[in-house]
Parts: C-alpha cells; sequence; structure tokens
C-alpha cells in the first residue's frame, strides 16, 4: 500500500487528487440475450418507456421478414412505429438526414436499429443528430459537446461489427468521399437486444468474413494500447469462442448453439475494442478493403497474422494468452515460439473457413502498396497501436501479407 497516496485520498478533495492509472469502461446499460428474444421486443421498449419509434433498417431485412416477430410484438404492446428502410451499406450523411426527417415527422420519441453495422450506424448517427447538428467533414469527438439523444435501441442481424454495443458510428461524407469515424459515448445504445436466431440464415462466406472481424476485434483490442483488465478479459473470452463456433457457424449455418456463441463473441469484443481501441490491422484493412471491394472482415484476415508478428516485439506476453486462448499448449515453448504458435492459429482458421490467406488473391497490386500505406498512417484505429509505426513498416506489413 502506498500511504502517502493513501494519505492523499483521505485528505485532499477530489479535484485537487493526480488520479494515476484510472480509465472509463462504457457499455450498454441493458444488453438482452436469448435466441427468438427479439419476438418480445415490445416488453422491453415498454420498459424504456419508449412509446414511438422509427425503425432504422435495410429493404433486404424487411422482405426477408426478419423484424416480422418484433413488428408483431409492438402492436401488441401499442408501441407506433414507422419503419426507416433506406438505409445502405456504408451509409451517408444524406442517409442519415433523410433518416432525422423521418425521426421528427413522426413525433417518435426513440430510434430502434435492426440489422447489421451499417443499419446499427446509421440509427446511432439518426438518433444523435436529430438534436445536434450533422457535421461535414469534421469528426465528433468524446469530448464534444453534444445535446442529449432520444431512447436508442440496437438488435444486430450479423455478428460481426459489433456496433450495437461501441461509441462509434462511421458515416460516409460522400462530397468528400471519406468515412467519417465519429465516437461519442450518446453512439452507445441505451439497450442491445442479440438474437442469435436472427443470423441463422448468413450464408457461410459472409458467417466467416464477419467472424473474422469479430476476431481481429478481439486480438487488436487484447493487445491494444489502451487495453485494461476489463476488456482483456472479454477479449480472451471472444478469441476462445470464435476459434470453437467459427468453423461450426461457417460449416453448418443452423447451429444454433455456434450462432448464439458466436452473437455473443461479436458483443464481448465490441464491448472491448469500444473502450480499449483496435490498431494497425484496421488501420490498413480499412484502406484494403475500400480499394479492393472487399469484405471489411476478410480484408483484416489478410492483414492479422503479418500485423501480429509486427507488433511481437511489444506484445509477447499478450500473444502467449492469445495462443492460450486458441486452446495450444505452449507453456514449455519461448516467447518468441508461443507468439508464433498464435500467429499460425489465426492463419490456419481463416484457411480452414474458407476465406483467402494472401493480398495476391483478391486482386493486391504491390504498386499500391505505398498509397495504401500513407491512407493507413492518418486511420484513427492506428493510434492505438501498442507498437508506433511509420509508414515503412505498413509497406512491410502489406508485402509480407501479399
Ligand atoms: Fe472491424
Amino acid at each position: 500500500m502506498n500511504e502517502k497516496l493513501l494519505e492523499e485520498v483521505i485528505t485532499m478533495t477530489a479535484d485537487s487528487l493526480s488520479v494515476s492509472n484510472s480509465y472509463h469502461f462504457r457499455v450498454p446499460p441493458t444488453t438482452l440475450v436469448g435466441d427468438g428474444i427479439s419476438v418480445k421486443i415490445g416488453e422491453y421498449l415498454e420498459g424504456l418507456e419508449c412509446h414511438k419509434v422509427l425503425i432504422v433498417t435495410d429493404r433486404q431485412i424487411v422482405q426477408l421478414g426478419l423484424m416480422n416477430g418484433a413488428l408483431r410484438s409492438l402492436r401488441r404492446h401499442k408501441i407506433d412505429f414507422t419503419v426507416f428502410d433506406e438505409v445502405l451499406p456504408d451509409p451517408t450523411n444524406t442517409i442519415v438526414r433523410r433518416g432525422v426527417e423521418a425521426l421528427n415527422s413522426c413525433c417518435c420519441d426513440g430510434v430502434l436499429a435492426f440489422g447489421g453495422g451499417s443499419v446499427i450506424d446509421a440509427g446511432k448517427a439518426i438518433a444523435v443528430f436529430a438534436n445536434n447538428p450533422l457535421p461535414a467533414r469534421e469528426v465528433i469527438k468524446n469530448n464534444t459537446k453534444l445535446s442529449p439523444r432520444g431512447k436508442l435501441i440496437a438488435v444486430p442481424t450479423t455478428a460481426g461489427t459489433g456496433s450495437e454495443v461501441t461509441d462509434i458510428a462511421v458515416i460516409t461524407d460522400e462530397d468528400n468521399h471519406i468515412k467519417v469515424p465519429h465516437q461519442h459515448q450518446l453512439f452507445i445504445p441505451d439497450m442491445a437486444i442479440i438474437d442469435p436466431l436472427l443470423t441463422l440464415g448468413i450464408p457461410p462466406a459472409i458467417t466467416a468474413a464477419t467472424g473474422m472481424d469479430v476476431l481481429t476485434h478481439a486480438v487488436e483490442s487484447y493487445m491494444a494500447k489502451g487495453v485494461c483488465t476489463l476488456g482483456q478479459a472479454l477479449s480472451y473470452s471472444a478469441i476462445q469462442l470464435v476459434a470453437t463456433y467459427l468453423p461450426l457457424a461457417v460449416g453448418n449455418g443452423k447451429d444454433q448453439y455456434a450462432r448464439r456463441k458466436m452473437a455473443e463473441a461479436s458483443y464481448m469484443a465490441g464491448m472491448s475494442f469500444s473502450n480499449a481501441g483496435l490498431g494497425l490491422c484496421h488501420a490498413i484493412a480499412h484502406q484494403v478493403g475500400a480499394r479492393y471491394k472487399i469484405p471489411h472482415g476478410v480484408a483484416n484476415a489478410l492483414l492479422l497474422p503479418e500485423v501480429m508478428r509486427f507488433n511481437m516485439l511489444v506484445r509477447l506476453d499478450s500473444l502467449r494468452e492469445i495462443a492460450r486462448a486458441f486452446n495450444l499448449r505452449v507453456e514449455h515453448l519461448d516467447g518468441k515460439e508461443a507468439a508464433l504458435k498464435a500467429i499460425e492459429a489465426v492463419r490456419e482458421l481463416t484457411a480452414a473457413i474458407g476465406l483467402p490467406t494472401r493480398l495476391e488473391q483478391v486482386g493486391a497490386r504491390t504498386s499500391d502498396f505505398a498509397a495504401l500505406a500513407a491512407q493507413a498512417m492518418d486511420d484513427p484505429t492506428l493510434q492505438t497501436n501498442p507498437r508506433q509505426v511509420c509508414q515503412a513498416d505498413v509497406i512491410e506489413v502489406l508485402q509480407r501479407s501479399f
């Protein structure tokens, strides 16, 4: 016990104390998990005192009928709703503006975002920017002063982005052709409803890609600069779940238990990275995904092993733990050998679920690497990478992944 510190705590006023080693850990106040739980949504919205909601979604979700049970429940509980189904992948400022108009014209007191990552990002932005000016290029940050929003509920229909739990909403500024990653605690939903049954119909290739996004969130947040004990526990468990259940969910999409475990893994990894941050893999994957039009999770899977290798210099112990989370016996190995086992496990999992393992396979060109690296250096996720990065390092990771 540091006696001087204890004395300070006892005698000093709160404002004059210098608090070290502290962190904030923010998650949605309520999380509901259950097979089929979305059909009871009316009851939960009633509990939140929501009387009229704008349902933000996309046309595919409506056509597939994934919301039918939830809509019946809303009617049963006499909760009015208006459906806004105009969200497209990579939602733009224009879509958010239209959503805000819909929210205002129907006098809704809350937003229910029902869909994949793009839908939930759009729903979060509509809820927040209904009461705040929608910025053009400017990025909303945690210290930006914002007016409060109405109620916000998220129901994910994929297991991947973790958007239902994070404080981030990525909105594309179509005038300047950039994705703007807004980050603020107001983007954290009041309630996340995880119904794994909604993910049963997702085809194997998408299950594989979104699952590797979950793994990358878990691995990057486990090693991130902002890592804390709470986040590491969640990331570690998420890695264990992905290692065991992603192959099962890809191999048999109707495996309800595997789907549930992947939905939980996605949520846990989301809680962790929303607080600890990500790293170099996402910084490069954002550029590679945009340039070669490949799914975000595939871009992550292609780059993650070499990013882990790059970070080995400062995160040997973490990589040993990651190998253990993959259920590998590494006690008898030295630090570097154990770390290489973790990297190999990621490569093997990627290949086993049928995803490409080399950038060359997705049409990448080495002549693009300098430009991709320059863009990656500006990506905000780079700020929490545990090892300092320069442009030459990014090019080397790209070349080694080629
Ligand atoms: Fe991601």
